[in-house]
Order: structure tokens, then sequence, then C-alpha cells
């Protein structure tokens, strides 16, 4: 088996491999088909991976892929560290042997499982309402494919744990509906959206007042909430054009 120079030198030199007992989270992960296992410690600071550190028991190239996760990870925020995929990883490598390919999924997913272990400490310090348009006026409804001429809000307290439903007044507007119920969203001191999409406008809006739009997932509304909750909701990247030729913004 052909290991590249840079696999070599992670695995004969590994980068933060250490212990972290004072870490802020951390999250493990191990294959079961070949028993190799992980676990990564991190550190953050303003929303970024400060420090991150790792044990791992496994073959050569897990040894450098937990190496080359660290390297990448560190000082990145959040957001961009769960964004790192198996090909960046091996692509940071010059790459694997074929059958050592899926070992470079044991360090993105103990990195995940990382960050999401402390997303959800975070969470349920961090005190918000969180948002999501829906179909119908009961906790137990399904999410609602359109942001704007959504006919309802579900709002979710995570100090309370309470849910209230609002009507979205935007939903019969002319034009600028997204706008309108971004509005909306700000007036109720929302910190997050949980939708399937948005449009330019209204994310711009959404943006400007610091609310944050998360992709919700094919799922009813509170699963959803749950979702992110658990950080396993990732940020909306899709931004559509505002104007769908039905005043819809
Ligand atoms: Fe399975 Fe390396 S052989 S992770």
């Amino acid at each position: 088996m052909i290991y590249s120079d840079k696999v070599l030198e992670h695995f004969m030199c590994p980068q933060n491999a250490y212990s972290m007992p004072d870490a802020d989270a951390e999250g493990s992960f191990g294959d079961p088909s070949c028993g190799d296992a992980l676990t990564f410690y991190i550190k953050i600071k303003d929303n970024c991976i400060k420090e991150i550190s790792y044990l791992v028991f496994g073959c050569c190239a897990s040894i450098a892929t937990s190496s080359m996760t660290s390297v990448l990870a560190k000082g990145k925020s959040l957001d961009e560290a769960l964004k790192i995929t198996e090909e960046d990883i091996i692509e940071a490598l010059d790459g694997l042997p074929e059958s050592k390919v899926h070992c470079s999924n044991l360090g993105v997913s103990a990195l995940r499982n990382a960050i999401n272990n402390y997303l959800k400490k975070m969470l349920g310090r961090i005190l918000m309402k969180i948002a999501i348009p829906v179909e119908d006026k009961k906790l137990e409804t399904s999410v609602c494919q359109s942001f704007g001429r959504a006919l309802y809000f579900l709002i979710y307290d995570t100090e309370t744990k309470e849910s209230i439903i609002i009507d979205n007044s935007a939903t019969a507007s002319q034009g600028g509906a997204g706008i309108k119920a971004a509005q909306t969203i700000i007036d109720n001191k929302v910190s997050v959206l949980l939708t399937p999409r948005c449009g330019e406008n209204a994310a711009e809006v959404l943006n400007a007042a610091g609310i944050k739009i998360y992709k919700t997932r094919d799922a009813s509304a509170m699963d959803n909430i749950n979702a992110f909750i658990e950080g396993q909701l990732s940020l909306l990247e899709e931004i559509h054009p505002g104007f769908h030729g039905n005043g819809s913004k």
C-alpha cells in the first residue's frame, strides 16, 4: 500500500495529539468495520475552535486523518468546521489508498460530534426564541415551504420550553411578503429562523437584525426545532432571488 508523503508525515509526527481534560466539549466516533476509534477535544472562543486535540486508536491512515482534521479545524468558526468534508481531508493529505478512504470519515464524524455536543451544551444555557413557518395553527404541524407566504409562524422559547403560533400578516400582501414576514420575526424577538427557503430581501433584513437562518429538513416543525437544538441543522445557504412573479419577496 502506497501512502503519500503527507500521510506519512502526519502518521510519524501527528499534530495536536493529546488529551484535554478541560475541553469545552468532546466527541467520539468509532468505525465498527475495523474497530478504529477517535475522540476529539475542543476549546471554543468567540465561536471559533481555539484549541483542538484528540486521542486515536487505529491504523496509519486514521492517525494521519485525525491529525489533518485537527489542523484543518483549528482556528475555524464552528460553522466552517462543520463544513469540513472527507474530501477536504483526503485532498489535504495528497490522497489516500482506496482501501483507506473510509478512515477520513473517522475525523469528520468525531469532529462534528464534538461541535454538536458543544452546541447542545451551549443551547442549554443560551436562551433564545426559534421561529419556523408552519402550515397549521397546532403544535403537530408541518413546515410551510414558503417563508414570506406562510400562514403562521411557530415560535419556541428555549427558556420556558413553550411554543406559540402567530399569524403571518404578510401572507396576503401584494408584494414584499418576505420583508414583512421578516419584520414579524424581528418584532417577536426571535434569534433563529428555521425555514426550507428564504428570499434574498427577507434574508437581508433578518441578517441585519442578527437573526441566523437554518435550513429545515423533511420533518415536522417540532422535530426540526429539536434537531436544531441537537445541533443537527445547517445554515441555509441557498438564498433565492426575492421576486417570483407573484409579489412574494
Ligand atoms: Fe478503519 Fe483506518 S482502517 S479507520
